[in-house]
């Protein structure tokens, strides 16, 4: 029989990949995917740690794991990704019963822990060197990268895929845990995003989506020791037959270059949505978090983007509540959301990280209720603007992206017979769509006609069949 692999995904693009690649290579060892926990012979947590709470969410998971493991201790139990790197041998302290604590630039040996936990060799853990345990190269080298088998069951859809660009960062934003965990930042090599895409392409994916923590910040060098930019890859990909978009996440807004700009307005495959986060409207606060720029360049660059790409969707992060934030500080960030007009953001309250400068720095004073009603206020503001912007597309015609069944079909039981269903897909700009039509649609990119809006759903109705060119329809 099949041995069955049960795995639990949070976090971001870049553990959505990882898990990808991990099931992958445990599917070239015969595993099987399972949904239920108690069916499966290895139970993998791929976990978080940017905030308290992804953390707390996986302890509490492992948690209700203890008495499943007690009656079948042979089920072996993994946490992988950032916490593992975080937490390391804490994870044992708190959860016992876990076999295996595996960081995220040791996650092509997980075949190879789970055979020595299975034949009896006990625990096994296996993470990268700390950001002051070695030199640079060593410390790069710990966290490589692991980027060589796709398993496409595991995408978002079968047309879309995710490709690493970048690992690591070297921005070290003061409340941020993804340096410790991450490793530096690291470009990823010309040739091998070009043969992954291409090969993407082969297998039907439309839809590119290119991840780093700061990918607008992407340097490569080719075998013949040409450095790369963002630019650079976005042009070459763009010659790819098949990819019809192309779409990149997250922008680091001082790395925002003019030539970039250019590349997103001429390129027609790339879309026009540009995820980047400013976090703050305070420069004071800014400057405490030490993103490297003030309000006065995030607006100028919002100026560029507006200019060099009309039409363009821009969605952005905000942390409220960080060590010292007053009142006035928290209302420069309103004054940057209603004037910036972002189709969307995420809205954080912030979570002190042990390990970072923040949390060495500074005072975690902001109290939770402050924080609580912050995020209430700013989430209310933003939810406003995205229904103002929104509503003003009633009436235009979109390319969308069909990505499949909405979720409110899929919850009907009936939904499986019915020729007409209800459909999700995504604009070039990133606005989810939703619309009536059949099975056969899904991964097509068809026009819609907005009809109805709610604040982050346009709602809308198929007029032709698919067309061609997305040149002249940003939204
Ligand atoms: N590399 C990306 C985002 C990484 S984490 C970037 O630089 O934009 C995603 C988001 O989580 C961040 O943009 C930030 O808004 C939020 N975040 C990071 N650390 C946090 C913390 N300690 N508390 C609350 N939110 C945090
Ligand atoms: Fe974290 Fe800042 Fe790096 Fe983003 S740029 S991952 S927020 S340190
Ligand atoms: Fe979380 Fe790690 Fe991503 S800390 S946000 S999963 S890089």
């Amino acid at each position: 029989m099949p041995k069955r692999l049960y795995i639990d995904t949070v976090g971001c693009q870049m553990n959505m990949l990882d898990s990808e690649l991990v099931v992958a290579s445990l599917r070239q060892q015969g595993y099987e995917l399972t949904t239920k926990p108690e069916e499966a012979d290895t139970l993998l947590f791929n976990t978080c740690s940017v905030r308290e709470q992804a953390e707390n969410k996986t302890y509490s998971h492992l948690g209700v794991l203890r008495d499943l493991k007690a009656s079948h201790p042979e089920k072996i139990i993994g946490v992988m990704g950032c916490m593992a790197q975080n937490h390391q041998k804490k994870i044992f302290q708190r959860a016992p019963y876990v076999d295996l604590v595996v960081g995220p630039g040791q996650l092509h040996q997980i075949p190879s822990l789970i055979d020595k936990v299975a034949a009896g060799e006990g625990r096994q853990i296996e993470v990268s060197l700390g950001r002051r345990d070695g030199s640079r190269v060593e410390i790069a080298r710990s966290h490589e990268s692991f980027d060589p088998l796709r398993d496409p069951e595991m995408r978002p859809t079968p047309f879309q895929a995710y490709v690493r660009i970048q690992i690591g960062c070297d921005k070290f934003c003061t409340y941020c845990i993804v340096p410790s965990v991450r490793g530096p930042e690291q470009g990823r090599r010309p040739e091998d995003i070009l043969a992954e895409t291409r090969h993407l392409a082969d297998q039907g994916t439309v839809e590119i989506t290119l991840v780093g923590q700061t990918v607008n910040s992407y340097r490569g060098q080719d075998a013949a020791g040409k450095s790369w930019n963002l630019a650079d890859l976005l042009a070459a990909i763009h010659e790819i037959d098949g990819i019809r978009r192309i779409k990149f996440v997250t922008n680091y807004p001082k790395d925002m270059t003019d030539e970039l700009l250019t590349a997103v307005r001429e390129l027609d495959k790339v879309s026009p949505y540009l995820h980047v986060p400013a976090q703050s409207g305070s420069n004071d606060m800014l400057k405490r978090m030490k993103r490297g720029y003030t309000v006065e360049q995030y607006r100028d660059m919002m100026r560029r983007i507006r200019e060099g790409v009309p039409g363009a969707a821009v969605s952005s992060d905000f942390i409220v509540g960080f060590c010292g934030e007053t009142e006035a500080e928290f209302q420069m960030t309103v004054d940057l959301v209603e004037e910036c007009r972002f189709k969307n953001s995420f809205i954080f309250k912030y979570s002190e990280r042990e390990g970072t400068r923040g949390a060495e720095l500074f005072l975690d004073d902001v109290p939770f209720t402050v924080k609580q009603e912050r995020n209430n206020t700013l989430l209310e503001i933003q939810n406003r603007i995205s229904l103002e912007d929104n509503q003003k597309q009633i009436g235009n015609t979109l390319n969308v992206l069909v990505e499949g069944i909405s979720k409110a079909a899929a919850k009907k039981e009936d939904a499986d017979d019915s020729p007409v269903v209800q459909l999700t897909g995504r604009t070039h700009c990133d606005r989810i769509v939703v619309f009536d039509g059949n099975r056969r649609q899904i991964g097509q990119i068809l026009p819609v006609a907005i009809y109805d809006s709610a604040s982050h759903t346009l709602f809308g109705e198929v007029i032709t069949e698919e067309c061609g060119s997305e040149l002249f329809m940003l939204s």
